[in-house]
């Protein structure tokens, strides 16, 4: 349709892991989203190491197997970025228009940003006005140039167009702010544990407030039981899942992975502790999982008992419409925790 409302983009989340894939199909005047398609593909282990694509045939393999399989005629994506190369910062400016603003900005930047400001491509968000002083609050992203390259040409590799690229930690704020009601003055931590890297947002309302990304993840329980139980990784992946491994007992696997879920918490609690006393707020209210590595056993339960406030996973397709016959609800829900970057990126429209 030539007016017809811009489409939803294709979320592509490309994870140390696995690729998963969301389209969703916005109802309009409101109404949320339905699902349109969903897929995950497992990447071999080697395939992305430290955010870095190593081997881009077997990541583009396994995105081709996700459009086969699925059926996907929407070759427009969205996909996102994280760690070390993403710099974001809430910054404080007088109040101008945003016209001045875009200029201004990339000027501000600079003092804000650890690279050199040709290296980065920046962007900004005015996130609110403050009423005593009618100072803005700007959000501001900077990302490596290389990155974005490395993205979109792997994309392009794989017969697809880049056009809309994200960042995890606001992606995962999206797949919230859709599924969850926001409750105006509470403090809201996020934290989607992936593989190899967990990205932390704290929220207050629906205002991000704080951003950390942690080398820790689902990676650290395999890793450990590899070193501790001289396991292959596809034997430490198998029994860190509950799955049978000849010659491993569930009660050698548990207390490992309980060891692993207390190292977890302590590194949390450090960037939790980071963000109070970088920020006005004392109290957090309450914490959100997502990703892979909420599927370890208890996590949830441990990190309510250690921090002291309600834990919940995230389910993100919560609130999304899904169609039980095209799609099997027990796998939705198995596999939703894996899911919260991809639909946050499925929110993405053509040109916004
Ligand atoms: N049933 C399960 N039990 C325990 N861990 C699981 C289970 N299922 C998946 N995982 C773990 O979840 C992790 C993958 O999660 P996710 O898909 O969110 O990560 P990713 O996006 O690929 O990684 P990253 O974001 O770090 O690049 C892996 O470490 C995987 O072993
Ligand atoms: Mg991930």
């Amino acid at each position: 349709m030539f007016f017809g409302k811009p489409k939803n983009l294709l979320g592509l989340d490309i994870g140390s892991s696995a690729i998963k894939m969301v389209e969703l199909k916005d109802l309009g005047k409101g109404k949320g989203y339905q699902l349109k398609a969903f897929g995950i593909e497992p990447l071999p282990a080697e395939a992305i190491v430290g955010g870095t694509v190593m081997d881009s045939g077997a990541v583009i393999d396994a995105v081709h197997k996700l459009l086969r399989e699925h059926n996907i005629k929407n070759l427009a994506v969205a996909t996102s970025v994280d760690g070390n190369s993403v710099i974001i910062k809430r910054i404080s400016m007088v109040a101008m228009s945003e016209a001045e603003l875009a200029e201004a900005i990339q000027w501000e930047a600079g003092q804000y940003i650890p690279f050199d400001i040709e290296e980065v491509k920046i962007d900004h968000q005015i996130l609110e006005t403050d009423p005593a002083t009618g100072n803005i609050s700007v959000l501001l992203v900077a990302v490596k140039r290389d990155l974005i390259g490395e993205y979109t040409s792997l994309l392009g590799q794989a017969g697809l167009g880049a056009a809309a690229l994200d960042v995890d930690v606001f992606c995962v704020q999206n797949a919230y702010e859709i599924n969850y009601p926001i409750n105006g003055s509470e403090v809201t931590a996020l934290v989607n544990i992936g593989s190899s890297t967990t990205n932390i947002g704290v929220l207050k309302g629906s205002s991000p407030l704080f951003w950390r990304d942690i080398q820790a993840g689902g990676h650290n329980y395999t890793d450990t039981l590899q070193r501790e139980m001289n396991l292959s990784f596809q034997q430490a992946e198998m029994a860190k899942k509950g799955e049978q491994v000849e010659g491993v007992r569930p009660e050698q696997v548990v207390p490992i992975l309980n060891a692993v879920t207390e190292e977890f918490g302590a590194e949390l609690k450090k960037t939790l502790d980071f963000f109070r006393v970088t920020t006005n707020e004392n109290v957090i209210h309450k914490i959100i999982l997502s990703g892979g590595g909420t599927q370890v056993p208890h996590i949830d339960r441990y990190l309510s008992q250690f921090f002291g406030v309600p834990v919940e996973i995230m389910n993100p397709f919560q609130n999304i419409v899904v169609d039980e016959r095209e799609f099997p609800l027990d796998t939705i829900n198995r596999l939703a925790p894996h899911f919260a970057v991809a639909v946050g990126l499925a929110q993405r429209k053509m040109g916004d």
